[in-house]
């Protein structure tokens, strides 16, 4: 935060109007109204945008900014702004969709000429030894009492480490994946590729990602285990199976980066070359879609309500202010017996649909 508060205070000028993306609890919105921004706009998805309405109300703010609730990418504007704010930087630096949500901010948001902050990203990759993550996260799982339980091998797109020790565990020379200047890029970078030539003998666990944002002009932040431990720590993509590396192997990588409706995923390959003989290769691929989620991605498909959805829509319609909660329960218990096989089944899921939605 001291970064983020450095740069806001060398950015912002008197009278500057600012949209912060990703407001979370207004914290950089504070910051450019106490460095002088005259208006912001604070864009937030998620219900933590009533803490940062509160928050503004303590502390004075209220009529310096104004919040509006949803995805920056579907909010309109009243008025162009000096400044776009925003921390959605991920571990994995661009997980969090910051290149999706900063490309439309600079074209839709954006005055001409004017700041984006941060200003860019560099995104970095390094083949590490990783010993201890292997141990807990990987091989634990190779035999529980004498069982094969592989299968339960973490299968999220990208791990965080607790922290690498230091850079004696780098097979290699880090080499940058990525650099994207959030105030000229035009395209968002998806596809990604690296070599490196290994420098020591020793197990390859996985890819290190790291990543360096300049803020502001000299201002920059950063996740590399070489500056002190962040909330970030790294991203670790790791290798299906230990692989021995040599010295002097060629290490090629191939890493993809895309959205699927609303998560974000990976999918990184890696090919170990001896003497110009590949060794090992493997490719990670946690995309597993589900049913529901691929009916919602195709065009023209007529959706229709399953039993869940067919109970909800009942209870809601049955809740006209007429009925009371025993009322609505028996009457979903009649119409769907199978489903709610008592009455009390019926009231838990009457009073659990209705939870929040009711006029006091
Ligand atoms: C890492 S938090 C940052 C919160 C705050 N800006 C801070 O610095 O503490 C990211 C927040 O941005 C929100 N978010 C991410 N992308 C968004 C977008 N394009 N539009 C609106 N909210 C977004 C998330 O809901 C989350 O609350």
């Amino acid at each position: 935060m001291k970064a983020y508060k450095k740069a806001i205070f060398k950015a912002v000028k008197k009278g500057f109007t600012v949209c912060d993306i990703g407001a979370g609890s207004g914290i950089l919105s504070f910051l450019c109204a106490q460095a002088g921004a005259k208006k912001i706009f604070a864009i937030e998805e998620g219900n933590i945008i009533d803490e940062a309405k509160e928050i503004a109300k303590l502390n004075g703010l209220s009529s310096k900014i104004r919040f509006f609730k949803g995805h920056s990418t579907d909010i309109t504007l009243p008025q162009k702004v000096d400044l776009v704010v925003s921390e959605l930087i991920g571990t994995g630096g661009i997980n969090e969709g910051i290149n999706e949500s900063l490309l439309d901010a600079k074209k839709r948001f954006l005055k001409p000429g004017g700041i984006m902050l941060p200003k860019s990203l560099e995104l970095f990759f390094v083949p590490v030894t990783a010993k201890e993550f292997w141990k807990v996260n990987m091989s634990f799982w190779d035999n529980v009492c004498g069982f094969d339980y592989r299968i339960k091998r973490p299968k999220v797109s990208a791990m965080k480490v607790m922290k690498l020790d230091d850079e004696s565990s780098y097979l290699a020379i880090p080499e940058m994946i990525s650099n994207v200047d959030f105030s000229s890029f035009e395209k968002i970078p998806h596809d990604f590729e690296a070599n490196f030539k290994i420098k020591k003998d020793g197990p390859f666990h996985g890819l290190l990602g790291f990543f360096n944002s300049e803020l502001y002009r000299g201002v920059e932040l950063s996740n590399s285990p070489r500056f002190p431990e962040t909330h970030w720590k790294q991203a670790l993509f790791p290798c299906k199976d230990e692989i021995r590396v040599k010295k002097n192997d060629i290490l090629k990588v191939n890493l993809k980066a895309f959205r699927a409706l609303t998560q974000f995923y990976w999918r990184w390959t890696c090919k170990v070359e001896r003497k110009g003989k590949e060794i090992a290769s493997f490719t990670f691929d946690n995309l597993k879609l589900d049913k529901e989620s691929i009916l919602f991605g195709r065009e023209g498909f007529k959706p229709n309500l399953n039993e869940d959805g067919s109970a909800e829509n009942m209870i809601l319609s049955l809740c006209n202010g007429n009925r009371t909660f025993d009322e609505i329960a028996k009457l979903l218990q009649k119409k769907m017996p199978k489903k709610f096989l008592n009455l009390k089944s019926a009231l838990k899921n009457v009073k659990q649909i209705l939870g929040g939605k009711i006029k006091a």
